[in-house]
């Protein structure tokens, strides 16, 4: 998905992306989830845990779909990750820190959910950050459920009907 004039273009992520894809990760959790975590370095350290290449490399090889907001005028290039499960989870969507603001996010929701009615999906659901809850609600998602474990660190899981 090319987004005219916004300088970065929505691409399925290919394995030469893992690392990026890792750091942008750690990066967004670390400096805009602070709301999250608290910055208490257990947390933190736990929420970082698997955000390395090689999970991503098996997030790739798997059977969702990763997506990339890839900016090539951008060092390092990639500027936002999402991903979404064929059941109908999204269980990515970070922000590099750098460009926050500017549609990344957006851009990352609206091309997973065009993957999810693509694959006949049309009730999607998320466990939100603290952080994105603005976004999600301003997105047309609709919080479901609490989170069963208080000292979860996502607040609450959102969910979204979508019309093909
Ligand atoms: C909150 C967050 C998700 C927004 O994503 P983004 O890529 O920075 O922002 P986008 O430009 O795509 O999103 C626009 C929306 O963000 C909000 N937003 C935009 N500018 C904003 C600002 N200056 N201040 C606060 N909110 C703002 C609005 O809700 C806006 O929606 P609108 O354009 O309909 O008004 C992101 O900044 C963030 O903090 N991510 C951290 C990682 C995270 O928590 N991910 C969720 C995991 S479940």
């Amino acid at each position: 998905m090319n987004l005219a004039g916004t300088g970065f273009e929505i691409r399925p992520a290919e394995r030469p992306d893992a690392a990026e894809i890792a750091a942008v990760l750690r990066r967004s959790i670390t400096e805009l989830c602070g709301a999250d975590h608290n910055n208490d370095p257990k947390r933190l350290a736990s929420w970082l845990r698997n955000k390395t290449e090689e999970t991503a490399l098996g997030w790739i090889d798997g059977p969702g779909s990763v997506l990339v907001a890839d900016s090539p005028e951008n060092h390092p290039r990639l500027l936002g990750v999402g991903m979404g499960l064929p059941e109908g989870e999204i269980v990515l969507n970070y922000v590099d820190p750098g460009a926050r603001y500017q549609g990344v996010s957006k851009a990352l929701m609206r091309a997973l959910e065009c993957y999810f009615i693509k694959i006949g999906v049309t009730r999607v659901r998320l466990r939100s950050t603290f952080t994105a809850e603005r976004f999600y609600r301003s997105m047309g998602y609709v919080q479901s459920d609490i989170p069963i474990d208080p000292a979860d660190r996502a607040s609450a899981i959102f969910e979204k009907d979508l019309h093909p």
